[in-house]
């Protein structure tokens, strides 16, 4: 397994929002589904460390991820937020910042490409990107860290259809491009079902199902 939870609990604002959670994710491409308040953002920050849970273990690979460094970690496990947040300057900007934190030199176009964005985007401006193309950016800057493991927080909530299907062609062709393993976060059982091979599903902060999607998300 990529990753196993075991019987985490996490609480915000004195609420519990993941109780006694166990769960896995296998290397490839899975997600993890469930309604608005589900606790799918809060699962998928424990996995890089972004949070730490109360109490339970979270494992990355064959060992619990508090032994790692969560700076490091987060390079090797970059999650992608819901909303973009870009910084300032244009997009080689963003993509150049966050490979020198990784010590990288980055081919800023073949970055843009396996986003989605073409090349004249690296000179534009952030701030004047719509959502979608902001969201690549994202994506581009995240690749930039050359990580193995990439956490999408609903990616195309904020997107009309039209983005929203070209973001999942770039996902699903990124997956052929680039050998990483992908943990998607989605409200949408039709999204994960086109987009993942495991679901772990959850609902108020249990676990409802885990398994292959064609088995548990059969039609
Ligand atoms: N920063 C926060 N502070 C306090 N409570 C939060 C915070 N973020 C989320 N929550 C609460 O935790 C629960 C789970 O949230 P979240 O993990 O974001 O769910 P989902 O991603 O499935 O919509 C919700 O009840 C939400 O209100
Ligand atoms: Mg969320």
């Amino acid at each position: 397994m990529l990753f196993e939870l075991e019987r985490v609990t996490m609480s915000r604002d004195g609420k519990v929002v993941l109780q006694d959670l166990s769960a896995s994710l296998p290397k490839g491409a899975s997600c993890v589904a469930g309604p608005s308040g589900s606790g799918k953002s809060t699962l998928l920050r424990l996995l890089n460390r972004l949070a730490d849970p109360d109490a339970g273990i979270v494992r990355y690979g064959d060992s619990d991820v508090r032994q790692r460094d969560p700076l490091e970690l987060r390079r090797e496990v970059c999650l992608v937020p819901q909303l973009p947040a870009l910084l300032e300057g244009s997009v080689e900007d963003n993509i150049r910042f966050a490979a020198g934190l990784a010590g990288r030199d980055p081919d800023v176009p073949r970055l843009l490409d396996l986003a989605g964005l073409d090349r004249s985007f690296a000179a534009r401006s952030g701030e004047k990107l719509s959502v979608g193309e902001q969201q690549r950016a994202m994506l581009a800057r995240a690749l930039a860290l050359e990580p193995r493991v990439l956490l999408l927080d609903e990616p195309t909530s904020a997107l009309d259809e039209e983005a929203r299907e070209a973001v999942e062609s770039t996902l699903l062709d990124l997956r052929e491009r680039v050998r990483l393993s992908t943990v998607l976060v989605t409200h949408d059982l039709d999204q994960a079902r086109r987009m993942a091979d495991w679901v772990v599903r959850l609902d108020e902060g249990r676990l409802v199902a885990e398994g292959r999607v064609k088995e548990h998300l059969a039609v």
